[in-house]
């Protein structure tokens, strides 16, 4: 059954907007580059000795201002912000409440300042750590300009943030793609940001190792993660999602299952199609399609009969050359 609150605010859809998770995935599971490894393990010492002094030596009901532990986990998708979240409450060995804001914030409107003061309530109420996923929006925006009711709201989401993380004494961590303009005031309340920077090969080796269950899953002799990993400038994610795509394909294969197995070209065909995915993502992205107009011209242009007329004028002036020489030819006979 479903947390009354989260129930209220209408969040019972598939891709849950706010989800209380039991983290089962710990550090051992995590591959980081080591500057990434040495932030986040100093993050964690915060996180521990601050649970040590302020709930289970209680301080925190006798200072209960400015103690939230704030984070921002900044890096491009798949890298494994989502995953470092859950570790660290794994760690802490308390639920994780992660808001997706962005879906939030569309889903919400006008009434997302209320919402997130009710977030910080349930995570207060359940112990939790709050995980604001995708939260690029909020980070970045509290604008001197309140001409429109948009960013009006989206200030009022700043202050409401700022004042809920002067009393919440646990932890919060942000989640954002983009590094760069933060809103100052939410700077100040941001103990650490941690870069999640794109895995190099030793940890792309050591990503593909971990997405294997260490007994269970039947890797036949061929698979070679070093060439993989090698051959592929893959995100964690991307990793992820290619190993589930060889699972599915060699488990789709004939025979009984005792001889099915996962092979090299299953992996190397599930992450050939990741990254040719993204590939198509990021060129309708970033490249807008041609105009009708261009489409239509390249289409003619394409039509065999058009690409003889082009040599059309070169062949007539070479006739009317020749028709004129002969003119000249016949005129002269006479
Ligand atoms: N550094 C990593 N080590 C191990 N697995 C990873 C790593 N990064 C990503 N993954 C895998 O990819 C999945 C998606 O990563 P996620 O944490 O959601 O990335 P992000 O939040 O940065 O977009 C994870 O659940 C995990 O299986
Ligand atoms: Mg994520």
């Amino acid at each position: 059954m479903a947390n009354p609150l989260l129930r209220a605010l209408g969040l019972t859809s598939t891709r849950r907007t706010v989800e209380t998770v039991v983290p089962r995935r710990s550090f051992d599971e995590v591959i980081l580059p080591p500057a990434t490894r040495r932030t986040l393990d100093q993050a964690l010492v915060h996180v521990t000795s601050h649970d040590l002094i302020f709930n289970r030596w209680g301080l925190g009901e006798r200072h209960p201002s400015g103690l939230a532990l704030a984070f921002n986990f900044a890096g491009p998708p798949g890298t494994g912000k989502t995953i470092c979240a859950e570790a660290i409450a794994h760690a802490l060995g308390r639920q994780l409440l992660v808001v997706r804001y962005a879906e939030m914030e569309s889903l919400w409107m006008g009434e997302t300042p209320k919402n997130v003061s009710a977030v910080f309530r349930l995570a207060r109420d359940q112990n939790a750590v709050l995980l604001f996923d995708e939260a690029d929006a909020i980070a970045a925006r509290r604008s001197s300009s309140v001409e429109h009711g948009f960013l009006r709201e989206s200030n009022t989401v700043v202050n409401v943030l700022l004042k809920e993380l002067e009393t919440f004494s646990g932890v919060v961590i942000f989640a954002t793609n983009l590094a760069a303009n933060f809103d100052p005031a939410f700077e100040r309340r941001i103990r650490t940001h941690v870069l999640f920077e794109m895995p190099g090969v030793n940890e792309r080796e050591q990503i593909w190792r971990v997405q294997m269950h260490p007994t269970l899953t039947p890797l036949a002799a061929d698979v070679d993660f070093r060439k993989l990993a090698e051959a592929y400038e893959a995100t964690g994610g991307d990793i992820r999602n290619a190993v589930l795509k060889a699972a599915m394909a060699a488990a789709g294969e004939t025979g009984g299952d005792a001889f099915k197995a996962i092979h090299h070209r299953h992996l190397e065909d599930g992450i050939r199609e990741v990254m040719g995915a993204k590939h198509v993502m990021r060129q309708s992205l970033f490249t807008p399609p041609p105009s009708p107009e261009v489409q239509l011209e390249e289409a003619i242009r394409a039509v065999p009969a058009f690409q003889m007329m082009r040599w059309l004028p070169v062949v007539l002036s070479g006739v009317a050359l020749l028709l004129a020489a002969i003119a000249l030819i016949v005129a002269m006979m006479r």
